[in-house]
């Protein structure tokens, strides 16, 4: 039983708006109290929070946090359907799916929040329709704290900068274009269907700006990145040159700081790193960069150095502990294969040659069960669980890579890549997805359940 003064409580309505993304431009956007992002959520690790949602859309919509350690109720299912409060003619919509909790107009999602402090997210995830509705505007950041972060007294204030990284495409009316085609891929050959491959923009957007410019002082900053693309995978580095010291990854802190160069970042997936602007005199501006892009989606944002700064932080050498999950764990090994298929009789994507239905269970893990999951790969997909957090095992016949460590709720598998995931299933029994974070493979069908039992 809940007292409501034990949690922290926010209310959240998801409407229409414009949004001025293109200076002088206004753009209809579906957005969380009508902006994109939506607001900020912060929670305090073992505090439940609960989020009241209105859907003044015109759509059913279906909210997720991801990353969270979510009872299956609040976890936002994809056909657990918050109806508009304006009225939705369900008939010709079956869902198939006896176990949907359908709302009607609102509802709250509580999250008990026991887990590490991390960067998570929360964005739409109806069946068959995230990714317009992601696309349009319904992400936003949600952060988690607690006291283990508190005593490394990390940058914070304006010296921490959460940046959601998103790329979009628009019309020359300055609407969002869904589907859309990334103008510097129009010419490679295979690309014939841009919403098969996933939607991709040439506009490269973080919190919600064109390429923005923040100025700084030259002194350390946190930057928790997330992308919340639906397809695009980037490949971050600092010009002129620089590194990034990551401190975190999707679920929280690693156990030591690792020095990078450059951070490749896959739908969905989060890092939270340390960069010294004090190594640039003041003036230099630091362009942050995309090395996977070309042209327009070369660059994400600026930052200039505009004045000194100076602070006593010194990265800890020990960040946190992390109980390392090993093989001799695991009571069992499943494999799920992430490849081309049929989707209504079109192509799609599928994982285990079947597309997603709500009632197929793929796996039924014990409470408490250790389990070691191999994702098989055709070519990109970032494959994100519910619920759990993970360690990466392997990558093939190769150990885990640099940028691998931590704990993590998604993966990018490279074209014919299996890679190993270690998981204790220890939150709640229930049922859950598991499923590739582009969102258009997912609304492809790429995604299946597996249940707590
Ligand atoms: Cu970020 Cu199932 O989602
Ligand atoms: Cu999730
Ligand atoms: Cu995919």
């Amino acid at each position: 039983p809940l007292r409501t003064d034990e949690a922290d409580r926010y209310t959240i309505t998801q409407r229409p708006a414009t949004a001025e993304i293109i200076p002088g431009v206004h753009t209809p956007i579906w957005g969380y109290e009508g902006i994109f992002p939506g607001p900020t959520i912060e929670s305090r690790r073992d505090r439940t929070t609960i989020v009241h949602h209105r859907n003044e859309l015109p759509v059913p919509t279906v909210v997720h946090l991801h990353g969270g350690h979510t009872p299956a109720d609040d976890d936002g299912y994809p056909t657990d359907l918050v109806l508009p409060v304006s009225g939705w003619d369900h008939s010709g919509h079956t869902m198939h799916d006896a176990r949907a909790r359908i709302t009607q107009g609102a509802r709250d999602y509580v999250f008990p929040m026991r887990q590490r402090a991390a960067t998570l997210w929360y964005h739409d995830h109806r069946m068959d329709f995230t990714g317009p509705a992601v696309y349009r505007g319904l992400a936003g950041f949600h952060l988690v704290r607690d006291a283990e972060e508190d005593a490394l007294g990390l940058p914070s204030g304006d010296r921490e900068l959460p940046l959601m990284i998103a790329d979009r495409a628009f019309d020359e009316d300055g609407a969002l274009m869904y589907p859309s085609i990334d103008r510097t891929l129009r010419s490679v050959p295979g690309v014939e269907d841009a919403y098969v491959e996933g939607v991709f923009g040439d506009v490269v957007l973080v919190n919600g700006a064109p390429w923005p410019v923040h100025e700084v002082s030259a002194t350390k900053y946190r930057l928790r990145f997330l992308n919340g693309s639906n397809a695009r995978r980037y490949d971050l580095a600092l010009e002129p040159g620089g590194q990034f010291v990551q401190i975190g990854s999707d679920q929280g802190l690693l156990d030591t700081p690792r020095s990078h160069d450059h951070l490749p970042i896959a739908p969905a997936e989060r890092y939270d790193v340390i960069v010294d602007f004090g190594q640039y005199p003041v003036g230099t501006q630091v362009t942050l960069v995309n090395r996977l892009g070309t042209g327009s989606t070369a660059q994400v944002m600026r930052f200039v150095v505009a004045r000194r700064g100076s602070d006593d932080f010194r990265i800890p050498a020990k960040l946190s502990e992390i109980e390392p999950l090993t093989r001799e764990h695991a009571s069992a090994i499943r494999e799920f294969s992430f490849r081309a298929g049929h989707f209504h009789g079109r192509r799609g994507w599928v994982i285990g040659g079947e597309p997603f239905s709500p009632d197929r269970m793929e796996a039924r893990p014990k409470l408490g069960d250790t389990e070691i999951w191999r994702f098989v790969a055709d070519v990109h997909h970032p494959v994100h669980m519910h619920l759990v957090g993970f360690q990466i095992l392997s990558r093939g016949t190769l150990p885990p890579g640099q940028f691998d460590g931590g704990i993590k709720d998604t993966v990018d598998l490279s074209p014919g890549e299996a890679v190993e995931v270690i998981a204790r299933f220890d939150d709640y029994r229930g049922r859950f997805v598991f499923h590739c974070h582009n969102a258009e493979h997912e609304d492809m069908a790429m995604m299946a359940n597996f249940e707590v039992t």
